[in-house]
């Protein structure tokens, strides 16, 4: 009766760890069968989100560059570039973040990721080479998407040469409330800063 009994024990032991194994083979595949993430599908949802943002901001500015002109503009920016980007994110369930290695706002400091992203850009530039957006995830499992922001010929009356082609009065405003500004000297083209796009869901 007792070898019976361990007999089947060790008959249930085989069972069990047979069934374990191949249960562990099959999660192994599924693994190796499915991408960690859809880098893909978040480039894209990236690119929407950094392109509406944008167009926000340029109809907004449009807008209050007609009433008041450029000083206002710099005032809107002053009040609302955060609480734009704030709404939006919050309405894709992302936090939009907007960082440079030459900044106007220090609220805007870029973090470690962000600077090794501006690097890789700044490095790009450097070469020659195209800079094209980036997915990654960091440390605690939130995927990112990071696209380089360039200086258009309408950046340039706040992001251009003080006195060439940021007037007097504009760059004195800026000094006023930025007295740190480092958001100048830029040309057309040159890489302003990123877009940092962390999406809230699909954390893993
Ligand atoms: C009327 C002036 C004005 C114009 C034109 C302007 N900016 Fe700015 N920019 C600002 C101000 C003011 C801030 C700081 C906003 C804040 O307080 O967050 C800023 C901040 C930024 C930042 C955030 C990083 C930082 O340095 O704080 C980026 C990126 C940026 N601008 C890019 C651009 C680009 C690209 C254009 C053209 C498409 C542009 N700006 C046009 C005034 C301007």
């Amino acid at each position: 009766m007792r070898k019976i009994f361990f007999t089947s024990l060790v008959i249930l032991g085989l069972i069990s760890c047979q069934n374990n194994t191949k249960k562990s083979q099959v999660q192994t595949q599924k693994a190796l069968e499915k991408p960690a993430f859809d880098h893909k599908a978040f480039k894209m949802k990236g690119m929407i989100i950094a392109k509406t943002t944008f167009k926000t901001f340029k109809s907004k500015i449009s807008q209050t560059a007609e009433k008041g002109g450029l000083p206002a503009v710099v005032n809107f920016c002053h009040d609302n570039a955060h609480k734009i980007t704030d709404s939006i994110g919050k309405s894709h369930h992302v936090i939009i973040r907007r960082t440079s290695h030459k900044l106007r706002n220090t609220d805007n400091k870029a973090d470690i990721d962000e600077e090794a992203v501006i690097n890789e850009y700044l490095k790009l530039q450097k070469e020659k080479k195209q800079m094209s957006p980036i997915v990654l995830k960091d440390t605690q499992g939130y995927v990112h998407f990071y696209a380089p922001i360039k200086t258009k010929p309408e950046c340039m009356s706040c992001h251009g040469t003080p006195g060439k082609d940021i007037p007097e009065n504009i760059y004195q405003m800026i000094i006023e409330k930025y007295p740190h500004d480092q958001a100048t000297g830029f040309k057309v083209g040159d890489l302003r800063g990123i877009w940092d796009i962390k999406f809230l869901q699909n954390k893993s």
